[in-house]
């Protein structure tokens, strides 16, 4: 079995759902307290053993590149004054720990993996879609990839909304289930809720063989006349092991106002340099 190295990280949409924050600065440099989505999300990759980042970018995402740099500039100044630039750590991708790659126009979810072909090559590889805030520990992708020891082929993160949300998601057919795994036997892109499958829609984050960049290939429009990665995964449930993860931890998404600011709140609350302070004015507000 051939281990998971290199995460796609999809970043290449136009984040309509957040303008005008999202104009000039991609929806994944917006901060869940003081850290950006895509942060979070490349420590997350870390802490499941991938070492390579591949960002699927587009115009207007050159802040996601410049985070990941080193700041030469800041570095120098801060260090003069004698303050601690380990707040920094996180923030380097040394040269070969990332690439970048441009979807030079946003036809969907599905496109944007292919353009990660070439660098992904040959082998198994995972997806991290940013806005996707999966927060607990073990991380979501660290869950999966001790799955993926276990079971191989593709693994999809999966969790349950209430039955009338289903249409604006990726939902699965589950077959027999054991513990977190649940096999998936069909997989559709946003059906009517009278026609969904099952509640249990993916969530952001999946691990999958090369061979979806050769279904990707044909460029077949789906849903929302938009390429579409569910589409390319369900033609190889029948020939490849198919998984989902129910991911024990919470998730928060992000892609939507409500889920942006009650993922604020609750990793907020978490944090003992502040939670005392927001939980008061919270209780406050709400009074
Ligand atoms: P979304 O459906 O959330 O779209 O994409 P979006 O453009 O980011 O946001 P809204 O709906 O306009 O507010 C899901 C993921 O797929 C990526 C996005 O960057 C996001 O991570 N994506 C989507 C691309 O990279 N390219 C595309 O053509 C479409």
């Amino acid at each position: 079995m051939k281990p998971i190295r290199k995460a796609v990280f999809p970043v290449a949409g136009l984040g309509t759902r957040f303008l005008p924050a999202t104009k000039a600065i991609p929806k994944e440099m917006l901060p869940i307290v003081d850290r950006p989505l895509i942060q979070y999300a490349v420590d997350e990759a870390r802490e499941a053993g991938i070492e390579q980042m591949i960002f699927v970018t587009g115009r207007g995402k050159s802040a996601i590149e410049d985070h990941f740099d080193i700041a030469f500039e800041l570095e120098k100044t801060m260090s003069e004054r004698g303050k601690d630039l380990s707040v920094l750590e996180p923030t380097r991708l040394g040269p070969g720990n990332c690439a970048y790659v441009r979807q030079q126009e946003p036809l969907g979810l599905g496109h944007a993996i292919w353009c990660a072909r070439d660098i992904v090559g040959d082998e198994p590889f995972a997806i991290f879609l940013p806005d996707e805030f999966m927060h607990g520990s073990p991380g979501c992708m660290k869950q999966m990839v001790d799955a993926y020891h276990r079971v191989g082929g593709n693994l999809i993160s999966v969790l349950e909304v209430p039955h009338e949300q289903v249409s604006s998601y990726g939902v699965i057919t589950p077959g027999a289930r054991d513990g977190a795994l649940t096999e998936v036997r069909g997989l559709v892109e946003k059906p009517k809720a009278e026609d969904a499958p099952s509640n249990l829609i993916v969530s952001g984050r999946y691990i999958l063989q090369p061979e979806v960049m050769r279904v990707l290939q044909r460029q077949e429009k789906g849903a929302g006349g938009e390429i579409q990665l569910t589409d390319a995964m369900a033609e190889m449930i029948d020939s490849q092991a198919f998984h989902a993860v129910t991911f024990d931890g919470a998730r928060y998404d992000c892609g939507s106002k409500a889920g942006y600011i009650q993922a604020n709140l609750a990793v907020a609350l978490e944090r003992p340099d502040m939670a005392d302070e927001v939980r008061a004015f919270a209780l406050d507000l709400l009074k």
